[in-house]
């Protein structure tokens, strides 16, 4: 798919097709299994024996060139022997046997297959994978794998997997690269009782990724929220591409540079920066998890109503815990409601009177499972309380199973109105709590942060579901900034000069200080005064000379034509003697500005192609490295959030007299991208921000 929003693969393949064709995969009515045996150690036999068992309800064919029926179900030698059509086929010959059914699978028009064998790209076998893809090209057919353990798919009763038997049902959409992390986290789903809608596991993707499952999933009414295990991804302007239309969660590994290289090694695709990643999938809209517990928690809550407004209560029976959330709430943004005199008269009758109404409601010990219930009912029944939050420490006294019944009462009772989530600490009685809890649909957990960023993802969510859809398109370079590029390219330069950079940077709108280039000390004083310049820094302009300052060639705070005069001679005498060799073509000036310094910069990433970065400037990016990229191109509101995601954004909203001009931030940040196809690196450092705007002082451009 191309960057301005068709739907074309990078093969020139049109995806819809091929989400379309998944449809069949998903629900099909007749499935083969080539490759089933009647050895229950051999993959063949399992998957087979997880399609009976799981209760599919369409035709089973499975393919054997010697058996006539394994688990009690007629074999066929060939796709082709089989009786009816055929939707889709699993495919676990051993590899030099995979064309060849694929071949058949096609003549046969089959919609979709799973490639399970291994022995592709993943040891380097990258020509034998293609001629898969392209075989699953010609035929329109949706390719999962190769080297996957299959899928479930959970309204369907379908497990074309040789994973676990009996996944728990329910609303998430589980992607996963890795196959064998996959599987253990299928086992701990089903420990936990969340219900997964679907695993998919994608193998090498050689045609299925993660961008056409998000895009079928969009449309699937029996998934409400998609979580994807990601290593790497094979074509970044591609996924760049992927529409968004439900809630999307990614635990992405490979954050490391160690990290990385072990994800490139084990399935075949690159890890790009971590920065980058990260750029994506705010981008994207999708919303990142650092750990596989935080994953699947944000993807339980986020299969909760949408809240209608920011109130948020607590509901405790410890003060501890209580305080913990309260803190997770105030560091992660989730609002708690404060009007206490309200609280008082509303929650007051549902606790003994050493209780406590200030949020945290504190039921105390005391409370019960009637004072659980009763508090829980007022917050899921009051329309000024917008969202719930129950916790509970496991105690002697009150049975937590007692606790998670009570809540799920009140829940259906109220038809599930409000996002509410639980966390209970606490020994086996609360872990049984915690499944029968997950079981009913409400997410529970045994951490409070994962409980209250869960909750954080849902207002997330809802922030991003509310943004205008924008189609975005690279901006045109303007006829100077090309003409200055091609001229220093037919020199045989591979960077500008600082004026050049401006010259390009000022074309595409890049807002400048006054500026000027002068070949002589008559001339830089006549710029200088025309322009109303002074004070003025002076830079020597050579293509021999990488650092200035180290040759004495910079020259900061000229206040006037004398003093232009002086430094421009003095510059030229010193910069001879440090660089004797170095050819000098004259001095960039530049209006001393002051104010608050940033970094705009753009370069190339290997995957998702031009990518420009803001940040603030000193210390901030040397050593916080608080800056954040967004991939090109972007729109004005991208730009904003870009902005608006630093670390230190509190400076840029004014701090001790500082201040930022935002908006010249962002027209700054829309006019690079205008360069960002034609060179391969900017640099604007600093751009200087004050209450009257921004300022590029200084400018680098490599082609
Ligand atoms: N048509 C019909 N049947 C065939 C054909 C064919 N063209 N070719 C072979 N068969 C039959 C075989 O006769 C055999 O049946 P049998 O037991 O009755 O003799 C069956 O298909 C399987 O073939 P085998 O040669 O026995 O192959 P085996 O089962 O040992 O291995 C497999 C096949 C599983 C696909 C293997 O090659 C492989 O790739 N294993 C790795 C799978 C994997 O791990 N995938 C990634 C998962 S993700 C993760 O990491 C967990």
């Amino acid at each position: 798919m191309s960057p301005d929003g068709s739907s074309e693969g990078s093969s020139g393949i049109d995806t819809r097709v091929k989400v379309q064709n998944l449809k069949k995969v998903f629900n099909p009515k007749s499935v083969a299994i080539v490759g089933a045996s009647s050895e229950p150690g051999k993959v063949g036999y399992q998957v087979l024996n997880n399609v009976i068992k799981n209760g599919f309800k369409g035709k089973v064919y499975p393919i054997n060139k010697k058996a006539t029926e394994i688990l009690g179900v007629p074999c066929f030698p060939t796709v082709s022997d089989c009786p009816t059509d055929v939707d889709f086929a699993v495919i676990a010959v051993p590899a030099p046997m995979v064309e060849g059914v694929l071949k058949e699978c096609a003549q046969k028009n089959v919609k979709g297959v799973v490639i399970i064998t291994s022995g592709f790209s993943e040891i380097g076998k990258k020509k034998e994978e293609q001629v898969l893809k392209d075989l699953a090209d010609k035929h329109d057919m949706a390719l999962l794998g190769p080297n996957t353990f299959g899928f479930v798919y959970t309204p369907s009763n379908l497990n074309a997997s040789f994973g676990p038997q009996n996944v728990t049902p329910g609303k998430i959409a589980f992607i996963s690269q890795s196959g064998a992390l996959g599987i253990s986290l299928m086992g701990w789903t089903m420990m936990e009782k969340i219900g997964l809608a679907s695993v998919v596991s994608l193998g090498n993707k050689a045609d299925i990724g993660e961008k056409e499952l998000i895009e079928y999933f969009n449309d699937d009414p029996n998934v409400s929220v998609i979580l994807i295990y990601m290593e790497g991804i094979k074509d970044g302007r591609q996924f760049m591409t992927t529409k968004i239309k439900k809630p999307v969660v990614m635990l992405k590994s490979g954050t490391s540079s160690r990290g990385a290289q072990a994800a490139a090694s084990h399935t075949g695709s690159l890890s790009g920066s971590d920065k980058i990643y990260t750029a994506v999938f705010n981008q994207l809209g999708m919303m990142r998890a650092r750990t596989f517990t935080q994953a699947f928690a944000t993807a339980c809550c986020l299969s909760m109503p949408e809240p209608k407004g920011e109130e948020t209560i607590i509901i405790t029976n410890g003060g501890g815990i209580g305080v913990s959330a309260t803190d997770e709430c105030e560091n992660s943004g989730v609002k708690l409601l404060d009007d206490h005199v309200w609280l008082e008269e509303r929650f007051r009758p549902t606790m003994p009177e050493f209780g406590s109404t200030k949020n945290p409601i504190d039921v105390t010990g005391g409370g019960g499972r009637a004072g659980y219930q009763k508090a829980v009912r007022v917050a899921l029944t009051e329309e000024r309380i917008h969202s719930v939050v129950v916790l509970y420490c496991e105690t002697a006294v009150l049975d937590p199973v007692e606790v998670a019944k009570a809540v799920i009462d009140e829940y259906n009772a109220v038809k599930r109105n409000k996002p509410l989530v639980v966390t209970m600490v606490g020994g086996e009685r609360s872990r049984q709590a915690i499944q029968i809890l997950n079981e009913n649909q409400i997410p529970a957990m045994t951490e409070v942060r994962e409980a209250i960023s869960g909750l954080k993802a849902l207002y997330t969510w809802k922030e991003i579901s509310s943004r205008p859809k924008e189609k975005t398109k690279t901006p045109e370079i303007p006829v100077k900034a090309l003409e200055v590029i091609e001229r220093v390219r037919k020199e045989g330069r591979t960077f500008l000069l600082e004026h050049e950079s401006r010259e390009a940077l000022e074309a595409c709108g890049v807002p400048m200080p006054k500026w000027g280039f002068a070949t002589t000390a008559d001339e830089a004083v006549k710029i200088a005064e025309k322009t109303q310049m002074y004070p003025v820094a002076m830079k020597i302009a050579s293509v021999d000379i990488i650092h200035k300052s180290d040759v004495g060639g910079v020259i900061l705070n000229i206040k006037n034509a004398d003093e232009m005069r002086a430094k421009f001679n003095q510059m030229m005498e010193t910069v001879k003697k440090n660089a004797p060799k170095a050819k000098l073509l004259g001095v960039n000036l530049c209006q001393m500005v002051d104010g608050l310094q940033c970094i705009v910069g753009m370069n190339k990433d290997p995957q998702f192609g031009p990518a420009v970065m803001f940040g603030l400037g000193g210390i901030f990016v040397e050593v916080l490295k608080d800056v954040s990229f967004r991939i090109v191109p972007f729109s004005e509101n991208e730009a904003q959030r870009l902005v608006g995601e630093i670390k230190a954004k509190k400076l840029l909203d004014g701090y001790r007299g500082q201040g930022a001009h935002k908006e010249s931030i962002i027209k700054t940040l829309m006019a690079i991208q205008k360069i960002a196809e034609h060179v391969k690196e900017v640099d604007i450092n600093p751009l200087i921000t004050n209450k009257d705007g921004s300022f590029a002082v200084d400018a680098r451009i490599i082609i």
